[in-house]
């Protein structure tokens, strides 16, 4: 049991701490900038001038690609010398292009906040930002991040081939690769607006629906080995398993946001066979962990970490049901063609990288303030149980009120009023749909209160644990 838990001692894992609390804080300017645009919802002139709508959505969608980027690369800096081994190849390198990323990133926000309406011309796209939907960074900074995510790319890379690669580590590398090289695809400039959403979406959808999907099945197949002990030979095969298939559908499965953006007409064959397919690698992975979990519980195999595994359960029913079933809610041509940029879209787009991303990485998080502390064993305190509970139940309330909102937009603005510009606002102003924005804003308020809980416990749990383990041990001398 103890060999499953090391306290820090690669610099390599320290790294991974710091890009873990860079994560939260921007975690946190995400729930907030969420919370204001809800806000200005239902009261449009609240922050108006100060933070207005568009600029408020931008920085909630981009701190959160960022602070889950940020999370993705911590997670592996964590894992890396403890697969491989060895300390990480070119780790200080790897320190100089963490502060560097930082920032780049403090001052991207900065600029975001100072500078919120202007020209939309070449100035503009290279100092303010590029106006595409969550990587909307200016171009200075995508350079900039091309070069840290090349950094970050030696380091992996020159570790793998000097240490142990397990199956863990190989598919971690082919993935990584594809992942950074796909964000080249969301830099080229065209005025012609089809094609740049043409290539915009191979970031967007080939990230979250292929190559981070593959990423958190690697993660998680290591989170689980290292919280309940589960059989590395499985997990492997599995996550080899997992790599075909959502490669296989993922990568064609782009095809669902090439239905009405002036594509050939074949995509809406290719989208709708391939994204409907998509749910099925989820489901797969769904029977895996609970087939493995219900495996180690008959060997009461101790569990050392319980709240990395709550939040991997989490992860679990959250990825499955969000991108999984709300996804393929509206993923074929004929029901899309009525709920395409509805709030529908807002409610999977919320369940999905909630339940897919953020929850397998904060569990990922729990395990490194495990061994930052250097416990042998982690429990639930009341603060881990009230972040859990009221984050993931928040999220899923606001998922509950925006799936309404969408029903009853599809309703009243595209079956009723035929998509019409007046549709749009007959829709809004149903009393319906003003009630869902209300519900949104409160469970919204409920989200935040749990990440307070999240950081109260993660900022306290050392002590804790550190207590409790001290009282087992002593109980344990008084009886033996
Ligand atoms: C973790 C995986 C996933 C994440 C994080 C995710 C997230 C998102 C987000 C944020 C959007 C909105 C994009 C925009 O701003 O226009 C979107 C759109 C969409 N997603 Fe997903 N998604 C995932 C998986 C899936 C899967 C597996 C399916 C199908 C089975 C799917 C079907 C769709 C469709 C059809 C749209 C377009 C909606 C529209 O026409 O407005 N998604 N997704
Ligand atoms: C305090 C909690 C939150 C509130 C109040 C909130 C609110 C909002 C609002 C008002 C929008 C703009 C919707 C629009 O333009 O119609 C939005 C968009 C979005 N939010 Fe949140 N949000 C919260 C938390 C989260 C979390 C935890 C995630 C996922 C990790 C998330 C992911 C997204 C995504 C992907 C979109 C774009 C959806 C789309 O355009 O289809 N939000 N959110
Ligand atoms: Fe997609």
């Amino acid at each position: 049991m103890l060999s499953r838990v090391m306290n820090v001692q690669y610099e390599s894992q320290k790294l991974a701490i710091n890009y873990f609390q860079v994560a939260l804080i921007l975690f946190g300017a995400q729930l907030l900038f969420g919370l204001t645009t809800a806000i200005q919802y239902l009261y449009p002139q609240f922050l108006f001038g100060i933070i207005d709508f568009s600029v408020g959505r931008m920085v909630h969608l981009n701190a959160m690609i960022v602070w889950l980027l940020y999370a993705m690369i911590g997670s592996v800096y964590w894992l890396l010398p403890d697969e491989t081994g060895i300390e990480t190849v070119g780790i200080k390198i790897g320190r100089l292009l963490f502060y560097i990323l930082t920032l780049a990133v403090t001052i991207v926000v900065v600029v975001y906040l100072v500078v919120q309406v202007g020209p939309g011309n070449a100035m503009s796209r290279w100092l303010i930002h590029e106006g595409r939907e969550y990587i909307e960074a200016p171009r200075w900074a995508d350079i900039g991040i091309v070069v840290v995510v090349l950094g970050f790319l030696g380091n992996v890379f020159a570790t793998a081939f000097k240490g142990k690669r397990t199956g863990i580590v190989t598919v971690l590398m082919i993935d990584l690769l594809a992942l950074a090289g796909l964000y080249l695809a969301g830099m080229f400039y065209t005025k012609n607006v089809s094609v740049d959403q043409f290539w915009w979406w191979w970031v967007i959808h080939l990230w979250v629906e292929a190559t981070w999907e593959v990423y958190v099945a690697a993660v998680i197949g290591y989170g689980l080995i290292k919280t309940i002990g589960a059989n590395r030979k499985i997990i492997e095969m599995w996550i080899w398993i997992e790599v075909a298939m959502l490669f296989g559908s993922g990568i064609l499965g782009i095809g669902h946001h090439y239905f009405w953006i002036g594509t050939p007409e074949y995509w809406l064959e290719i989208g709708a066979l391939f994204s409907a397919l998509e749910p099925v690698p989820l489901l797969g992975m769904f029977v895996h962990v609970i087939y493995d979990w219900g495996k180690q519980a008959g060997k009461r195999t101790p569990m050392t970490n319980t709240p990395a595994f709550s939040w991997f359960v989490v992860t679990t029913f959250g990825n499955f049901l969000g991108a999984g079933v709300w996804g393929f809610m509206h993923t074929l041509p004929q029901i899309n063609l009525y709920t395409h940029g509805t709030q529908w879209t807002a409610a999977h787009g919320h369940l999905a990288f909630y339940g897919a991303y953020v929850a397998a990485l904060i569990g990922m998080m729990y395990i490194g303030l495990q061994g930052k502390y250097g416990l042998k064993e982690m429990r639930m305190t009341a603060s881990a149980k009230w972040g859990i509970t009221l984050l993931t139940g928040g999220v899923l309330g606001m998922t509950m009120a925006l799936t309404i909102a969408g029903y009853v937009q599809t309703f009243i603005e595209r079956g009723q009023w035929g998509a019409t510009w007046q549709g749009y606002f007959v829709g809004q102003n149903s009393p319906w749909m003003i009630q869902a924005y209300g519900w949104r804003l409160a469970m919204g308020v409920v989200t935040i209160l749990g990440f307070v809980f999240l950081m109260k416990d993660m900022m306290t749990i050392a002590r804790t644990a550190q207590r409790e383990n001290l009282k087992t041990e002593s109980t344990a001398t008084a009886t033996a």
